[in-house]
């Protein structure tokens, strides 16, 4: 999934990005197994939950790294940015695929028209499923084929990332029903994340940053 370095081998941060993102999916797979209480009262729901809350973690992980660059100069980030977009991915597959077991499995038969409703009666499920298709399109596409076919266009569709993450914001606050304080942290991030990547600022903060590196330096080697 991510680009090896140099050597042909994972870097430690490659090496704990692809184990911390997989983490959640062990430990549902544990906790089930344990027969853990929440999993035994309500599996789908619980199970939703967590894949949902994995999903949008990771999404935002993967929006992270390129705010992280311009503001620590830290590039080693950005080949993280594909394989935490297609765990994202990965999780709100799961996520949607208990949806639809959920709502669409009736007598041991799937009913694609109850899977049809509940998505599009509820508009928090629709946003959801707005966000999905989104991040379908984009793990499709995050190969060097389609970098290749694509060429500027690849960039132009890759961006719809924030829009998904926009989406899956405004997703996790419809449904909840009372404390909206988790998807409006959730918010918060994506914003600065986006003011970020408004170029001026950007370029702002880029400037700002090497020329506090470079008088770090000078006081450096003049004492
Ligand atoms: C096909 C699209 C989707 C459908 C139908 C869907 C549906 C649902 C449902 C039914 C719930 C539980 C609501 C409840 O019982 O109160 C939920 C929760 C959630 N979903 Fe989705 N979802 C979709 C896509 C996504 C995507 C793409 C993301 C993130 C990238 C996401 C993130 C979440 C989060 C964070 C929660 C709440 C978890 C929590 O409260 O701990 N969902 N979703």
């Amino acid at each position: 999934m991510a680009k090896r370095n140099a050597k042909n081998s994972w870097t430690p941060l490659q090496i704990i990005t692809h184990l911390g993102a997989l983490f959640p999916l062990v430990w549902l797979a544990w906790d089930f197994w344990q027969g853990q209480t929440a999993l035994l009262i309500n599996p789908f729901q619980e199970a939703t939950f967590r894949t949902g809350k994995a999903a949008i973690i990771l999404l935002m992980l993967s929006l992270a790294c390129t705010p992280v660059n311009t503001l620590f100069g830290f590039k080693q980030v950005l080949p993280l940015r594909k394989p935490l977009g297609n765990y994202a991915f990965m999780y709100a597959a799961i996520h949607f695929l208990i949806f639809i077991v959920d709502n669409g499995l009736v007598s041991n038969s799937l009913n694609l028209w109850a899977v049809y409703e509940a998505t599009f009666e509820k508009r928090y499920a629709l946003v959801g499923f707005a966000a999905f298709v989104i991040l379908l399109a984009l793990a499709l596409t995050s190969n060097q084929w389609s970098m290749r076919t694509l060429r500027k266009n690849w960039k132009r569709l890759h961006r719809f990332v924030y829009t998904a993450g926009v989406l899956a914001v405004i997703h996790f606050i419809w449904l909840v029903k009372s404390d909206i304080r988790e998807p409006l942290i959730y918010g918060v991030l994506l914003t600065i994340m986006l003011v970020l990547r408004i170029p001026a600022v950007r370029k702002w903060v880029v400037n700002t940053r090497q020329n506090l590196t470079r008088g770090r330096q000078a006081a450096a080697s003049s004492s």
